[in-house]
């Protein structure tokens, strides 16, 4: 982060909460996260499946309604904007998801799927055609595409249709909600370098979500670790995969390929147990259960995340000095 705390954020979450009622109780999806992304810079956020990335995202785009906490772009708070002050902001904060197949639909022409949004936001007709053109170009889809239906085409080509849709309101921040996962490994490089590329062209700023963290590792200014709805750990890309301090983002680097990790950085045993759901969730460390450095301080409360340094923050009582 460093210079970006400066600087105001592009956007920022303060306490950002949302709980599902279900019918074993309120689930803690998002749970008081606090966030900053500068402008221009991306925050990768990490975790495995279920530990609420998606519903982060989606409740900072107001796709999902927040149960509780801030939400400020620019500077200004959003979590109260009517639908048409929201219909404004979208323009400027899209999404790009794991499946653009799921979210697209299949009786529509690439050309027609990218122009969608344009239609929506009642740009005439006359424009819409250069513009599609325009992006398609810009995203690395060929004009003869423009006819053809999304099942006809690869997966790397579907996701740039998403990418394509994501762009032609010229936003300024993407949530990107799993964007390469669904992808042959050969071709999410091909997709994170377009998504690279772009952000320095468009001068875009992203939330980029997955669960790979070896995805985020050379997309992300900063990495956030999320555990069952909480941030655990947060830190510069590069301090986190150097110095990981929290047991389970340890557990996750240990997990993915990493010549260069030193010894001191391994756990002795990998992960046991399962996720649960964070159904109101007891006050202790939700990873205690899974975790080989449990101590009776670690059942008792939930450790807040604390600054340790060089823009490092940790929620972990090892690093719980007092
Ligand atoms: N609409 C919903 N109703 C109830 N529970 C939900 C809903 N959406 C997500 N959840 C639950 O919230 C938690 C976080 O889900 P999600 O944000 O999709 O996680 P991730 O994207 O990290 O896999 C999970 O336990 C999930 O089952
Ligand atoms: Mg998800």
């Amino acid at each position: 982060m460093g210079q970006d705390n400066m600087r105001q954020p592009l956007l920022e979450t303060k306490g950002l909460t949302k709980y599902f009622k279900t019918k074993r109780g309120l689930l803690h999806a998002v749970d008081h996260v606090d966030l900053q992304i500068g402008e221009k810079r991306t925050l990768g956020v990490v975790g495995e499946s279920g530990c609420g990335k998606s519903t982060l995202g989606r409740t900072i785009l107001r796709l999902i309604e927040p149960t509780e906490g801030e939400i400020l772009y620019k500077g200004e708070r959003i979590e109260g904007y009517t639908p048409a002050q929201m219909r404004e902001m979208r323009k400027k904060m899209q999404i790009i998801f794991q499946d653009p197949y799921a979210s697209l639909n299949p009786r529509k022409t690439v050309k027609d799927l990218i122009a969608d949004p344009l239609k929506v936001y009642k740009v005439p007709k006359e424009q819409r055609e250069e513009i599609v053109t325009r992006i398609m170009e810009t995203v690395g889809l060929a004009k003869r595409f423009e006819q053809v239906y999304p099942h006809e085409l690869d997966g790397g080509r579907r996701q740039r249709i998403g990418i394509a849709r994501a762009l032609v309101l010229h936003p300024e921040f993407i949530v990107c909600d799993e964007p390469v996962s669904a992808l042959d490994v050969s071709i999410q490089a091909q997709i994170l370098n377009l998504l690279m590329d772009l952000q320095e062209s468009h001068g875009l700023t992203y939330l980029f979500i997955t669960h790979d963290l070896s995805v985020v590792r050379h997309i992300s200014d900063d990495i956030m670790v999320m555990y069952l709805g909480v941030v655990v750990e947060r830190a510069p890309s590069k301090e986190l995969f150097a110095n990981p301090l929290h047991p389970y983002t340890k557990e996750l680097i240990r997990a993915i390929p990493m010549p260069d990790l030193k010894p001191e950085h391994r756990l002795s045993n990998s992960l046991r147990g399962e996720v649960s759901d964070p159904i109101e969730p007891p006050s202790r460390c939700r990873f205690a259960p899974r975790c080989n450095y449990c101590s009776e301080a670690c059942m008792s409360r939930d450790p807040e995340l604390r600054d340790v340094g060089g823009g490092h923050q940790v929620a972990c009582m090892l690093y719980n000095k007092e």
